[in-house]
């Protein structure tokens, strides 16, 4: 029998996880660093046409509401703002590598109707909770899930049985991925953030984003996206397959001082908006996704 530390040890060299794209790469890089200009982003967008485009449809959507029509980047950046852009450009370039066709055991639109929610809600809550909000808000939203992306694609054989047993023998999603593979879908997708060098507060946000009580460089932030992905799953009329038995943490609750069962009410009503109109749908799942 191996221990689970070694299926795990296993599962990792096993998988083959993907490199991140060169593109995401410096300009994750570049949001790192203090001392990068708007002027260099701008640089860097503009010398890819295809991504330049993207950027442009995206600013002009209603997501951010400005009102007249966007259409460079070095104006994209002055309405913006130099947050919103580096927001914009990392999740065209981490959704991009994650991508695969929809079967019966992966619905893709459902899969990125909840992650673009999150990522909307997360934002939003952390403006109402008085949190600093950064672009980071938003990405960490947009990717908390995305080990299951990488289990679909990179694990598929495993991830169908996962499915499988969730479905036949009515254990959660993570009890059959720990049955399965003896990792879950948050360590996983951890590991991958390590991997693509992604700030240490987005890889926290992935990989506790079940059990946020474990967060340590940044427990703010991976409270806001665990309770964003519960007012996701709450509110979304298409169901996720994954994740269903998802509830508030009660220590995440507490860090964003949440605990009151009117307040939570109260946000739940405010957010439904995000999963009705068109905000979500003219986002991104038509512009950054690309279904
Ligand atoms: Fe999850
Ligand atoms: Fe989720």
């Amino acid at each position: 029998m191996m221990t689970p530390e070694q299926i795990r040890e296993k599962v990792k060299t096993i998988i083959q996880l993907p490199a991140l794209p060169s593109l995401a790469f410096e300009v994750v890089e570049m949001v790192d660093d203090p001392k990068t200009s708007a002027a260099q982003l701008g640089k860097l967008i503009a010398a890819d046409q295809a991504l330049a485009g993207k950027v442009l449809k995206i600013a002009n959507s209603p997501f951010y509401g400005f009102p007249k029509k966007i259409s460079t980047i070095d104006f994209a950046i002055i309405v913006l703002g130099f947050d919103a852009l580096k927001e914009i450009v990392i999740s065209i370039a981490l959704v991009s590598s994650l991508q695969k066709k929809a079967d019966g055991y992966f619905n893709t639109k459902t899969f990125w109707d909840h992650s673009i929610s999150t990522g909307v809600i997360a934002r939003r809550l952390a403006r109402d909770i008085g949190y600093r909000v950064t672009g980071e808000v938003f990405v960490a939203g947009l990717i908390h899930d995305m080990g299951i992306s990488i289990l679909n694609k990179y694990f598929n054989p495993e991830f169908r049985r996962i499915v499988d047993i969730t479905r036949e023998m009515g254990l959660s999603f993570a009890e059959a991925e720990e049955s399965v593979l003896g990792v879950t879908h948050a360590e996983i997708g951890g590991w991958l953030g390590e991997r693509w060098n992604l700030p240490d507060q987005l890889v926290e946000t992935i990989r506790f984003h079940h059990t946020p009580e474990k967060a340590e460089a940044n427990k703010k932030l991976v409270s806001i996206v665990h309770c964003a992905d519960v007012f996701a799953k709450q509110l979304m009329t298409e169901k996720v397959e994954y994740d269903s038995d998802l509830t508030f943490n009660e220590e995440a609750l507490n860090t964003l001082q949440l605990n009151d069962q009117n307040l939570i009410q109260e946000y739940l009503f405010q957010y439904s908006d995000v999963v009705n109109s068109d905000l979500r749908e003219s986002l991104m799942v038509s512009n950054l996704v690309g279904l």
